[in-house]
């Protein structure tokens, strides 16, 4: 197509013009051949045992059941930091819900979940009937940045695995502050973070640690489509279904301070990596333990920040006062 170009070019131009033209062209077409090659191999490397249509995902999410263990590890990990008996909670980027259904049923007074996607947040609603805990647990299909405009406070916020997805994190955590209530806090938990080696979210077609760095964006979500959802094209990593941000632990750590958000907990790969049955464990500690490099095995980040209990709904300042609370909880383990 671009050799065609090449051969229709008019000649009336200016032969400067004309000659940067000529440049431009022949490094689209280098670039072209060059993305077909990596394309080539990232194929060899990826494989389609999970490909499935949107058709396939829906029917999928249709029959999902409520997942009780899954559930209880949330409900049981979190509550370490939190008793959720009686407490109002909003769980952001609730997916199928059964957190929050987990919390109705662990004694929350209310639960409200929240996400974009109107397939999970069907099989939430349905799955909080079934489990008796409708009354309790109700779900917003909306994007929580964009969408909330409730001027109801939570005693607690909870997200998990949401992060990474939540396109403008800044003016999320900002919402998330604004509807807590003074003394109440928001739990999460998110990764693989943008930086580490499965930072992209590519884990379901291929094991290429850091595919993002190594492969074009293009390549990627090409091969992406061929292999894992062939009605999903995307051209960035923002784009694709449930999206993708890029963040890094310095950026949330930046954003959550300039919000106001108190540090309780602040930690830097809560559990241990477990991929390749700890194989990678040595390099990502030395990764870890190096300035500069530190993101590069940054997997996971855990963080309670609570919202000042004087605060009465105004935002502290930026200062660095705030940034040295966050260096004095902050701990990392591989
Ligand atoms: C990886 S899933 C995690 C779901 C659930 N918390 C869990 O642990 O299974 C991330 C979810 O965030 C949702 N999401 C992304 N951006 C969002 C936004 N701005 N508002 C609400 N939900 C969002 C996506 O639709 C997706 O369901």
């Amino acid at each position: 197509m671009q050799l065609q170009t090449l051969a229709r070019e008019p000649r009336s131009a200016g032969p400067g013009t004309h000659l940067a033209r000529r440049t431009v062209q022949w490094r689209e077409i280098l670039a072209d051949i060059r993305d077909a090659a990596l394309g080539t191999i990232l194929r060899k490397l990826s494989h389609d045992r999970n490909c499935l249509s949107e058709e396939a995902v829906a029917v999928r999410t249709e029959r999902l059941p409520y997942n009780l263990l899954k559930a209880r590890k949330h409900v049981d990990f979190f509550g370490q930091f939190t008793q959720f008996r009686g407490l109002s909670v909003i769980d952001i980027g609730c997916g199928y819900g059964d957190v929050a259904i987990g919390l109705a049923k662990a004694g929350a007074r209310r639960v409200v979940g929240v996400d974009l996607d109107p397939l999970r947040i069907d099989c939430a609603r349905r799955n909080a009937e079934v489990e008796g805990v409708g009354h309790i647990a109700s779900f917003e299909c909306l994007d929580f940045v964009t969408g909330w405009r409730r001027p109801e406070t939570f005693d607690c916020v909870l997200s998990i695995a949401s992060f990474e997805h939540i396109l403008d994190a800044r003016q999320c955590l900002g919402k998330i502050y604004d509807c807590l209530v003074p003394g109440g806090a928001l739990l999460t938990r998110f990764g693989p973070l943008w930086l580490s080696p499965y930072g992209a979210h590519m884990f379901d077609f291929t094991r290429v640690p850091w595919v993002h760095l190594l492969f074009s964006e293009k390549v990627v979500l090409e091969v992406r489509r061929e292999v894992f959802r062939p009605g999903q094209a995307a051209a960035r990593y923002e784009d694709i279904v449930g999206h993708l941000n890029r963040i890094t632990v310095s950026r949330f750590r930046r954003h959550a301070t300039a919000v106001g958000f108190e540090p309780r907990v602040f930690r830097v790969n809560p559990e241990k990596d477990t991929k390749w049955r700890g194989l990678l464990r040595p390099f990502n500690s030395l990764l870890n333990a190096t300035p500069g490099l530190r993101e590069l095995g940054a997997f996971t980040l855990l963080a309670v920040l609570d919202k000042p209990a004087d605060s009465s709904g105004i935002k502290a300042p930026t200062s660095r006062h705030a940034s040295a609370r966050f260096s004095q909880v902050e701990s990392g383990c591989l």
